[in-house]
């Protein structure tokens, strides 16, 4: 039976563990936090240690702190205390493998990015660091892919990877617009789910702007449309997120993260299963 060490039980660690769990694998996580034995998904087996954990194991994914010594410290005992055929694979958002590797064998190990919560969202991004072998992304696809998973494997690494700089690059005129009085937090959410999020559930960016140049493709929404939106002038948000702290948390602060999140995954499961269908 495949085994998956899962180190760091966060948000992301949590729910990959349950991902993991739910495909049938053996899965020992491991975490300092002192309620780990009271927050892992049933049938998660409870570790003491890193050693502890990724003994015999396949697979390890790593979700702890995103703090570039913290992935140095951590991935240097990988190599030593996890099996030599076992594959090291971190969550990181936004550090690519090739800085906390440097000095270690690193022919096994390469980021599989996954969107939160990584049990729901298909998409892990695969991006192999200067060290990586070809043996070791084609393995990380195959593992992605037998959990239900779309892996993208990106050949260049860039901090933040490809899905969240597009993420940033929204959040930047996001934060603008509700900073500058334009719409609230939640009128900005109205308008993202109630048209791009639904646009870009079926189709990408580039295959949207295709069809929203009509029968003349891409070619005439570029010549004609296109002139016009690259004369937008985007803002700028402040450095300081106080002010879009406080107005988020108006908008949803009354609601419980539980609730919120159940509703969340509700609905995106409702989402998934229509696009399975179509
Ligand atoms: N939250 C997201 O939306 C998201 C999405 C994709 C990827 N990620 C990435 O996943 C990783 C984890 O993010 P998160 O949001 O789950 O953070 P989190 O703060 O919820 O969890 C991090 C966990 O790491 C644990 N930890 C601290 N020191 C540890 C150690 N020595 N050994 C093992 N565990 C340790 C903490 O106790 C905590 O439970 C980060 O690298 C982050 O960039 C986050």
């Amino acid at each position: 039976m495949t085994k998956v060490a899962v180190i760091g039980a966060g948000v992301i660690g949590l729910s990959w563990a349950k991902l993991f769990v739910e495909h049938g694998m053996t899965v020992s996580v491991t975490d300092p936090r002192p309620d780990l034995a009271d927050v892992v998904p049933a049938g998660v087996q409870v570790a003491a240690s890193v050693a502890e954990a990724v003994r015999d194991a396949d697979f390890v994914q790593e979700n702890g702190p995103e703090n570039l010594e913290f992935k140095k410290n951590l991935f240097a005992e990988l190599v030593q205390e996890a099996p030599a055929y076992a594959l090291l694979l971190s969550s990181s958002s936004a550090i690519p493998s090739t800085a906390f590797t440097k000095g270690i064998d690193g022919s096994r190990v390469l980021i599989g990015h996954p969107f939160n919560p990584p049990h729901l969202i298909p998409l892990v991004e695969v991006v192999p660091g200067e060290q990586t072998s070809e043996e070791s992304v084609q393995k990380a696809v195959v593992f992605y892919r037998s959990l239900g998973r779309t892996p993208v494997v990106e050949r260049k690494e860039i901090p933040g990877f490809v899905g969240n700089r597009l993420q940033a690059a929204l959040s930047r005129e996001a934060n603008y617009l509700v900073e500058q009085g334009v719409v609230t937090p939640e009128d900005l959410d109205a308008v993202v789910t109630n048209s791009l999020g639904i646009r870009w559930a079926t189709v990408g960016p580039f295959l949207g702007a295709h069809l929203g140049g009509g029968p003349g493709g891409y070619r005439h929404l570029a010549e004609h449309i296109g002139k016009s939106m690259q004369g937008l002038q985007l803002g700028t948000p402040s450095d300081d997120p106080e002010q879009l702290i406080e107005a988020v948390e108006k908008a949803y602060g009354s609601s419980t993260y539980s609730a919120l999140a159940e509703t969340r995954d509700r609905k995106q499961l409702a989402v998934l299963t229509a696009l399975e269908e179509n």
